[in-house]
């Protein structure tokens, strides 16, 4: 299926990554092994899947606006989850019910088909976030029977179709199949602003029922994003991005927070959620999505941040954000610990083992270190700019030029601890005592490389060859 305006974007779009694309290439900052948008601008991963021996990492792409612009989904795929190769766009905003963006979602695969769920975002006049005329927030259904290209599109559910008391925030569908039958959840906004996630149930993948609402007895924030509902060994997990959560101490420093709740009890009628966990405590880690890969749950983030406080150097060269590493998910009493799938180790190059005194440093653009602490305070320095550093229990990641509000963030660790920091040209991600606390930046150094100011122990540093 194809139409004229979808035909104008698609060719507007290859123009565009065409003729913008080698600026793009050209900026130091431009990362490695992340996936990062052609030109234009990137953010949450959608329709993660694997489809025949590929795996798909869809994502929220605007590539005419590096600050944003309307979106559409960008498209790459990959065999062994670190080599991507980037496709043509999959969707536009080509209907008259997603004509101002087609927003995130999710992919279910099924006879050899891609349902490609996501929400046709359309504006109207009137106040969108109180009441239920000012924008319309589509359930949609693109299917793709190649993987590459879309065969056809429809709407399954507007605004009257939602229940009853919310907003018209209803968004990002993700489904999946379960005992016989069709699941999905979408982040909702309530008339009283409180967050909360809608549970839809379907017989065919077409027709579909509200059947539960999910939330906290006390409001936590006003809208719940990107939900995400799994099971890790018999434990229950809702992940969400919840806006409007407010700061604690050093608990929700970022202008929205991203975590999930351990569910317990049955998501289709009674049950109830645990204590709201943060995935990643770092600057830059919002609306994940995780698809499972066998028997391994696969996520990825948006290495950014919705903040339109933040600036950095990339819109010069036409594009701006890009993903984390691809994670495995796995649980741990009742928390959920998220590692670099190994495939990564593919990318290590040289090993240098290091035995850490103040003023160790290596000089080396984009690494994987494997650092084990010897329970003294240390600081280390990645690049230029981000400084890493552990006393009296708290690590804190600071980034000084990172500009308002985006300084320092801090997680609780207790010493000894097993740190794995994965530096890109402008990133950096740290992963603690197994995945236990995690902590994703970005950053825009002129100089490369780690350097000790203080503490002992031993390291493991290889160089990334280029994915
Ligand atoms: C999260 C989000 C989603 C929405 C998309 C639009 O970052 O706001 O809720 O679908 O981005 O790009």
């Amino acid at each position: 299926m194809s139409n004229a305006l979808q035909r104008d974007l698609l060719r507007m779009a290859a123009r565009v990554e065409r003729e913008d694309g080698p600026k793009a290439a050209q900026d130091p900052h431009r990362l490695t092994f992340h996936i990062q948008p052609p030109t234009g601008w990137l953010n949450d991963p959608n329709g993660l899947c694997k489809y025949g021996e590929d795996y798909h990492v869809f994502f929220q792409y605007g590539p005419f606006d590096c600050t944003g612009g309307v979106k559409h989904w960008g498209h790459c795929k990959s065999r062994d989850l670190v080599h991507w190769e980037y496709l043509p766009i999959l969707l536009c905003p080509d209907q008259p019910y997603d004509i101002h963006g087609v927003y995130s979602g999710s992919a279910y695969i099924e006879d050899g088909k891609m349902y490609l769920y996501y929400t046709g975002n359309v504006k109207h006049e009137g106040d969108h976030d109180y009441i239920r005329t000012g924008r319309g927030h589509n359930t949609c259904l693109a299917i793709s029977e190649d993987g590459e290209t879309m065969a056809s599109k429809q709407c399954l559910m507007e605004n009257k179709d939602y229940p009853a008391g919310l907003t018209c925030h209803v968004r990002d569908p993700k489904v999946w199949k379960m005992d016989g039958k069709y699941y999905m959840v979408q982040g909702a906004r309530t008339l009283e602003d409180r967050g909360e996630v809608l549970i839809f149930q379907s017989e065919d993948k077409i027709h579909w029922t509200h059947c539960n609402t999910i939330t906290t007895p006390e409001i936590f924030g006003y809208m719940w994003e990107c939900p995400d509902l799994f099971e890790i060994d018999g434990q229950w997990f809702l992940c969400v991005s919840p806006q409007g959560v407010a700061q604690t101490d050093d608990r929700f420093q970022n202008v929205y927070a991203c975590g999930y709740f351990p569910l317990y009890g049955d998501f289709r009628g009674d049950c109830t959620l645990g204590e709201f966990q943060t995935l990643d405590k770092g600057f830059d880690f919002y609306a994940p999505q995780s698809f499972l890969d066998g028997t391994r749950r696969i996520q990825f983030g948006w290495m950014g941040m919705p903040d339109a406080e933040y600036t950095n150097p990339t819109t010069a060269y036409g594009w701006q954000h890009c993903m984390t590493v691809p994670c495995v998910l796995t649980a741990k009493d009742g928390k959920i610990l998220r590692n670099p799938v190994p495939e990564l180790n593919a990318l290590h190059g040289t090993l240098r083992q290091l035995s850490v005194t103040p003023g160790v440093s290596e000089s080396v653009k984009t690494f994987d270190l494997q650092y084990q602490t010897a329970g003294q305070p240390f600081e280390l320095t990645i690049h230029d700019s981000v400084r890493l550093n552990w006393q009296d229990g708290v690590l804190t990641l600071s980034v000084p030029q990172g500009g308002a509000g985006r300084t320092t963030r801090v997680a609780h660790c207790a010493a000894p601890m097993s740190l794995r920091i994965l530096a890109d040209t402008s990133s950096v991600e740290v992963f603690v005592d197994g995945g236990a606390t995690c902590m994703s930046t970005r950053c825009y150094p002129t100089s490369w490389g780690v350097r000790w100011t203080s503490g002992t122990g031993d390291a493991q540093l290889w160089d990334m060859k280029q994915s």
